[in-house]
């Protein structure tokens, strides 16, 4: 009998199947073991039933550790409180091998230890999700090109030129001769989209950013799609268009991971309503607390949130004295015990998040006052300024001295380039970089000179505005800034899956 997988199980309701797969938990009592078997597309508890199974299988049932491999016959059987809604009644089973001492167990680990264990912690059930909405983005974003006529193109991974400033590049050796790990497509994308009109890139870049953050990684993908005729206008419907495609396409398919990951998806409804679109110079004064919304500034919002987040700490920490003073009075039964436990330390849980929140809005609150016009955004003037609308905002236009050569200026504002940056909301800050490209070679060669870029290495780049000039336009998204995003992680560790990023490790 061929085996099925979780993710079909529907279509086999009240049939004996056959599945394959790992042990991820187990409970047992004198007659019936309880196994959640995974399979890699689902979770589904499966019952041996010693009365259906007899003692032969129902005692390999028992001796079943996490993360043994084996394989059960059995019935599907719907069940609306399961996870997934399916169980199944086990009629026989067989083992492939059984794991020992399996590091990761059920208790909480340490970030470190689950990094070390980064090819084991793949298995459980977070990482899983994150990782399906990682592939429903990635199918997602070739969809929406490649429907709309995009043709994909591979960029170099050796190149010989800085587009994205010189300070994070790798340098590396190629046959003598010094050579980089690519920062981005762009240049190349250029050269393909006067070739073939409408092309995107989707491949790794390298960044050796010198800090720890939760937003960095030295190696993570990047989508580039780059639009012969297209200028900052039209460059922004299309980011709009594309990360409202994309959005969808997760909330329309990935309901139990973001189930799993217990996300709650209020801000990525929104996505679908139009973006906010706002020049640089109102962001900052945004920013600063110049200008309000809803009759509230950044400053006034930010200090409002720190009030709430300490009110909130010190109801909880009321819940937990009062409930202490309760499980002391000897008047509760065992399992009122047991019930209150559990509440102090889910309460105790909550605080810690809290009180790392408070950390942060004093920090939020200090680089808003101090941010200085002209500059250009961190992470916290992000979060300040996301943080005031919670929708996505695309700030244009900025100073062109913050932006990269390549960007345009607007000749209708003198001094500020058509870049645009696609800003999420809930903290995540930039996830799209993008504009309207220069198409004048004497400002281009001019700003080469100004980042001190060697001109020799971007003569063929000068080429594409020396034969068949046209304004064109494109943008980049991080791949893995988006996954943290739309899955609503602390940290970018979590949306690759061997990360590489600064002070942290090559192995796994
Ligand atoms: O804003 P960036 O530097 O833009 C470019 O590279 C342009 N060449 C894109 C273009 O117009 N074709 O990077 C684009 C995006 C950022 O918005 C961010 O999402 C992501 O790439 N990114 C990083 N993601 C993770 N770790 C890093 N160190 C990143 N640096 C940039
Ligand atoms: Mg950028």
């Amino acid at each position: 009998m061929a085996h099925t997988y979780i993710k079909e199980l529907e279509k086999h309701d009240g049939h004996e199947v056959v599945l394959k797969g790992w042990l991820a938990q187990k409970r047992d009592s004198k007659a019936i073991v309880f196994l959640v078997l995974r399979d890699g597309t689902g979770f589904v508890q499966c019952i041996v039933d010693i009365n259906t199974v007899g003692e032969e299988v129902f005692e390999m049932a028992k001796k079943l550790t996490q993360e043994s491999s084996f394989t059960v016959t059995g019935t599907v059987r719907k069940d609306d409180k399961q996870f997934g809604g399916y169980e199944i009644q086990v009629t026989a089973l067989t083992i492939y091998s059984l794991a020992v001492d399996y590091p990761i167990t059920p208790k909480e680990h340490g970030t470190g230890f689950l990094m070390d264990n980064r090819h084991l912690w793949l298995r459980s059930k977070r990482q899983w999700a994150i990782m399906r909405v990682r592939n429903t983005i990635i199918y997602s974003i070739h969809k929406f090109f490649q429907e709309r006529g995009f043709m994909q193109m591979d960029a170099p991974i050796f190149t010989g030129n800085a587009s994205e400033g010189t300070t994070t590049l790798f340098e590396t050796d190629f046959y003598g001769q010094p050579a980089y790990l690519s920062q981005s497509g762009q240049l190349y994308g250029e050269a393909m989209a006067f070739a073939q009109g409408l092309i995107y890139t989707f491949g790794p870049t390298f960044r050796a950013e010198q800090s720890k953050t939760r937003r960095h990684l030295s190696e993570f993908w990047m989508i580039e799609p780059e639009m012969a005729f297209y200028d900052l206008a039209m460059d922004m419907d299309l980011i709009e268009q594309f990360v409202q495609h994309v959005v969808g396409e997760v909330l329309d398919s990935c309901k139990i991971e973001l189930k799993v990951l217990e996300r709650d998806t209020k801000f990525l409804d929104r996505v679908k309503e139009p973006f906010i679109r706002m020049k640089y110079e109102v962001a900052v004064d945004h920013i600063q607390g110049l200008k309000a919304v809803d009759g509230k500034t950044s400053i006034q919002m930010l200090e409002d949130d720190l009030k709430n987040i300490q009110d909130e700490i010190s109801s909880k920490q009321k819940d937990i004295e009062e409930r202490e003073v309760k499980m002391a009075s000897g008047a509760l039964t065992k399992g009122e015990k047991n019930f209150n436990q559990n509440k102090i330390d889910q309460l105790k849980n909550d605080i810690k998040d809290l009180e790392e929140k408070a950390t942060n809005i004093p920090q939020w609150l200090n680089s808003a006052k101090n941010f200085k016009r002209g500059e250009d955004f961190g992470g916290s003037d992000e979060t300040v300024l996301t943080r005031m609308f919670g929708q996505p905002i695309m700030v244009y236009n900025w100073p062109r001295e913050v932006k990269a050569f390549y960007m345009k200026e607007d000749e209708t504002d003198l001094g500020y380039a058509k870049g645009v940056d696609l800003l999420a909301p809930e903290g995540y800050g930039e996830v799209v970089g993008g504009g309207e490209r220069e198409t004048d070679i004497n400002k281009l060669i001019g700003k080469i000179e100004e980042h001190k870029l060697p001109m020799d290495v971007f003569e063929w780049y000068l080429d594409l505005r020396r034969y068949g000039n046209i304004p064109h336009s494109g943008f980049g998204l991080g791949l893995e800034r988006l996954v943290a995003w739309i899955c609503g992680l602390q940290h970018i560790r979590e949306t690759i899956p061997f990360p590489r990023a600064f002070g942290g490790r090559l192995m796994p």
